[in-house]
């Protein structure tokens, strides 16, 4: 795990550049944020052997059980953040992630308890510094509400477009998404999930109106 293991606290603000945490070169780097058990991390981890993914998940059930995977699988592209994401967004270089994800996040469904949502201005505009022009942030979740939130948050980012043109991009789960054992759960209780995919745009493109 120690060789897994990435520390927030080993870089200052902005210092980290994620490629050179792997061992042999990467077309690019992915982060997952609570990836709770991993299934989707690992999954996509063996499909594109070539990129770096960087997991963050507090809860160490779920890093045990991606570590099982990642064992199992010999997989070393993968690199693990057991903390906040806020730390690790926060250390991470500009324009340094290529690609992430945001599944399922616990929805805080009290109106007083929304404040707590990762979904807000502040982690909006970190994850624009840190993601690359045109890199892909894919969201779900299956509360409705958050997704209201979501795309109330998303759409009206001055630095984020959303990728979907029709009902299908956002009700249907693409084929190269892993699902989840959140996903599992909420069809199981009746709640239909949704998929939402955002474009990090450039800083002089002008965003189709939502
Ligand atoms: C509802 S679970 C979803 C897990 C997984 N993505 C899935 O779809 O099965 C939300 C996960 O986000 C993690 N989490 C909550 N706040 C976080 C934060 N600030 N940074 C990183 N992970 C966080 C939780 O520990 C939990 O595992």
């Amino acid at each position: 795990m120690p060789r897994l293991q990435v520390i927030p606290a080993d870089y200052a603000n902005g210092t980290l550049e994620p490629r050179g945490l792997f061992e042999t070169a990467v077309r690019g780097v992915w982060l997952e944020i609570g990836f709770g058990a991993g299934e989707h991390l690992a999954a996509m981890a063996k499909a594109h052997p070539d990129v770096g993914f960087i997991g963050c998940e507090p809860f160490i059930n779920g890093v045990a059980r991606l570590l099982v995977e990642v064992e199992q699988n010999g997989l070393d592209n993968v690199r693990i953040v057991v903390d906040d994401a806020g730390l690790l967004l926060d250390c991470l270089a500009t324009d340094s992630i290529d690609r992430a994800f945001l599944l399922f996040p616990d929805p805080w469904p009290k109106r007083r308890h929304n404040k707590r949502r990762f979904i807000g201005p502040n982690n909006i505009a970190a994850m624009a510094r840190v993601l690359v022009t045109g890199a892909h942030w894919r969201m779900a979740t299956d509360h409705r509400d958050y997704c209201r939130w979501m795309l109330d948050h998303m759409t009206t980012a001055p630095d984020f477009g959303w990728l979907a043109r029709r009902p299908g991009d956002w009700r249907i789960r693409p084929e190269d998404w892993p699902p989840t054992r959140y996903e599992s759960k909420g069809i199981e209780a009746g709640r239909p999930p949704v998929f939402l995919s955002f474009e990090r745009l450039s800083p002089n493109q002008v965003k189709d109106a939502p």
